[in-house]
């Protein structure tokens, strides 16, 4: 008999995923060590548009950046939630680093191999700036923001991370958030934007195969971390991007009747033919939901920086 003081946090979101009518799995879970990898490739594809639209933002308007982030001057606590490897975040370090001003970098991530791989570019790079990791989630952050007192803080959630949220569990992230800000703390958001749907689309469903290997992961992971029997041929990945909401969703669509097991669960799963496992919201905003969002959670917008596209936004929040 399991018992859940047992199974790791992982084995408890699965199981309850995969009990719920519409099957359902975290997209954190993504991000195991090759996960990570395939993320960074997504990346690097020509079809993630996104990547090279925030890094062309940082490249050409770190000066306008800076100066909203640090118009006096002061030390700040940098912290980025969902640091990932820091390929465009660097542009911004380097560059405040240039301007001489004292602060100290705080990257958040869920993968402990993304960190370590970060610090280590970062002490290799840019081997004068102070970086303090934290291992933790998103909402495990929220419980941390308290020790970062004395200093100003600027907070950054870029590479389009909040889309991976839902409207309702954005809110409440936001709002949570905004609660610890003090005035002249920023927050720096990164935003794919509303766009041509097929541009969309084509990020999530590149004919390579480099995102459905990503999503495909999920079931190697549940093979190897929790004894299961998914057999890879048996699922597809599925993408779709519905312009009204301006969520991309991902789903595995089981592609025969078959039952599943997961040995180290003790637990069985039924798939009917056709039916998925919603795996991803990606989700897109437009500048006029955006405005919105910030004003319900209590913040105002003090600027947007477009790439020359248009297709994506950096957009500077603060309270008043
Ligand atoms: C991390 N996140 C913002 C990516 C996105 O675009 O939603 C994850 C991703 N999923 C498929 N491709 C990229």
């Amino acid at each position: 008999m399991i018992t859940t003081t047992q199974l790791s946090q992982f084995a408890i979101d699965t199981m309850e995923g995969l009990r719920k009518p519409q099957k359902t799995m975290m997209s954190k879970y993504f991000y195991d060590a090759k996960g990570d990898g395939i993320f960074q490739q997504i990346m690097a594809m020509p079809e993630y548009y996104l990547t090279r639209s925030e890094m062309e933002i940082f490249q050409h308007q770190k000066d306008e950046i800076f100066s909203q982030v640090c118009p006096k001057g002061l030390p700040f606590n940098l912290i980025e939630l969902g640091a990932g490897d820091g390929s465009k975040t660097k542009v911004l370090l380097k560059h405040f680093l240039k301007m001489g001003i004292d602060f100290t970098y705080y990257p958040v991530d869920i993968s402990q191999n993304i960190l370590k791989e970060l610090v280590a570019m970062l002490k290799e790079e840019i081997p004068e700036l102070d970086v303090r990791p934290l291992h933790m989630d998103y909402f495990e952050a929220l419980k941390h923001m308290e020790q970062f007192t004395g200093r100003k803080n600027v907070t950054m959630f870029l590479g389009s991370n909040i889309g991976n949220f839902s409207e309702e569990r954005l809110e409440e992230f936001l709002i949570k958030l905004q609660g610890y800000f003090k005035p002249n703390d920023k927050l720096l958001l990164g935003v794919d934007l509303k766009k041509d749907p097929d541009i969309i689309l084509n990020a999530y469903n590149d004919k390579p195969g480099i995102t459905a290997s990503f999503n495909m992961n999920l079931l190697d992971r549940m093979n190897n971390e929790l004894g299961a029997d998914f057999d890879l041929h048996g699922f597809k990945h599925y993408a779709m991007y519905e312009p009204v909401t301006g969520e991309a969703r991902s789903y595995l669509v089981s592609l025969k009747e078959q039952v599943v097991r997961l040995d180290e669960l003790d637990f069985e799963v039924a798939f009917e033919t056709g039916e998925c496992i919603h795996t991803e919201i990606s989700k897109k905003y437009s500048v006029s939901r955006l405005k919105e969002l910030s004003e319900k959670c209590g913040f105002v917008t003090s600027k947007n920086f477009y790439d020359t596209k248009d297709y994506y936004v950096n957009t500077m929040w603060e309270v008043l």
